[in-house]
């Protein structure tokens, strides 16, 4: 995977995502001590949209290996803001470091960015195309809470729309055995026809609902997604749909007990505190392998295996 691209989850075959879990697991005990595997390398993070977990991560996992970063500031304080283009703005980064991790609110910037630069280049998110690194973390997390990532029964909930890492991650959960994926969501956030016909190519059995208590008890892991308020072209069409399911420790008594809810984070209500301290909740553990996920992928794109 040496100086690989890393635009799309569906670039990955199942063997190459386990060949980065195996690594992670491995970054779970370098991570306490640290390693100098990457020093003198530098990272460069692009963020062109807010970021919490992806962009931190991304840092604490290169500071972790003993390397380092620099971080193009908001728009408004780079030289974006004097009207430097997207490419040149690549170029610079390109010239000042070994990776680029890039996540912009545009389809297609990743793609772009890699056409550009020499350096791999990582989509930390574009639009509401992908978040292949999110979808790594989220099977990863799934790999280790449950031992297993084949025939598992698998809800994915909320605004399958426009939700990247909802995309992502169904991809890349169709590269195992799912029993049967459920794809829960209003009517006016079902996912679009592109990934239905993807999962049906892939012989993936799956079924569009709107009603996530006809599932639930069937399912081992609930995937929860925040309604991406932000990618709505009409806000009447968000006013319409928000508040529209919400997942309460009330709603999880009837469930197996195996069952894990992960979520990407942030959330704002489809996720209720009260579910934080039931024995389903691992979202938060789900955003600490961040750091071994990416630990381990920035060391197989920058000195290999
Ligand atoms: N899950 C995720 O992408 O979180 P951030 O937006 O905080 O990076």
């Amino acid at each position: 995977m040496r100086g690989r691209d890393v635009i799309s989850i569906l670039e990955f075959t199942r063997r190459e995502l386990e060949t980065i879990f195996e690594e992670a697991d491995r970054m779970l005990e370098v991570a306490k001590r640290g390693a100098d595997v990457l020093r003198g390398k530098i990272m460069a993070t692009a963020f062109f949209e807010p970021s919490t977990r992806t962009k931190l991560s991304f840092q604490a996992a290169m500071l972790r290996l003993g390397g380092s970063y620099v971080d193009l500031p908001p728009e408004h304080l780079s030289s974006r803001a004097k009207g430097e283009s997207l490419a040149d703005t690549i170029r610079m980064l390109d010239a000042y470091a070994d990776v680029i991790v890039v996540r912009h609110r545009a389809e297609g910037v990743a793609k772009f960015a890699a056409e550009i630069a020499d350096a791999p280049v990582i989509n930390g998110g574009d639009g509401t195309r992908g978040h292949p690194t999110q979808a790594m973390v989220d099977l990863y997390t799934i790999r280790r809470e449950l031992g297993r990532l084949d025939k598992l029964v698998v809800g994915v909930l909320g605004d399958l729309k426009y939700g990247r890492a909802a995309k992502s991650f169904v991809l890349g959960i169709s590269k195992f055995e799912p029993e049967k994926l459920y794809l829960i969501s209003p009517q006016i956030l079902r996912p679009r026809e592109d990934l239905l016909e993807y999962l049906s190519e892939a012989g993936v059995e799956h079924e569009v609902v709107e009603d996530l208590r006809s599932v639930l008890p069937e399912l081992d892991v609930l995937y929860v997604t925040r309604i991406q308020r932000e990618r709505f072209p009409d806000p009447l069409e968000y006013e319409r749909v928000k508040g529209s399911y919400r997942v309460t420790a009330d709603i999880l008594a009837e469930v197996k007990d195996e069952l894990i809810v992960l979520h990407p984070l942030p959330r704002v209500d489809e996720l209720d505190f009260s579910v934080d301290s039931t024995r389903h909740a691992r979202y938060f553990v789900q955003a600490s392998y961040g750091v071994p996920l990416r630990m381990a992928l920035l060391k197989l794109v920058l000195v290999g295996g």
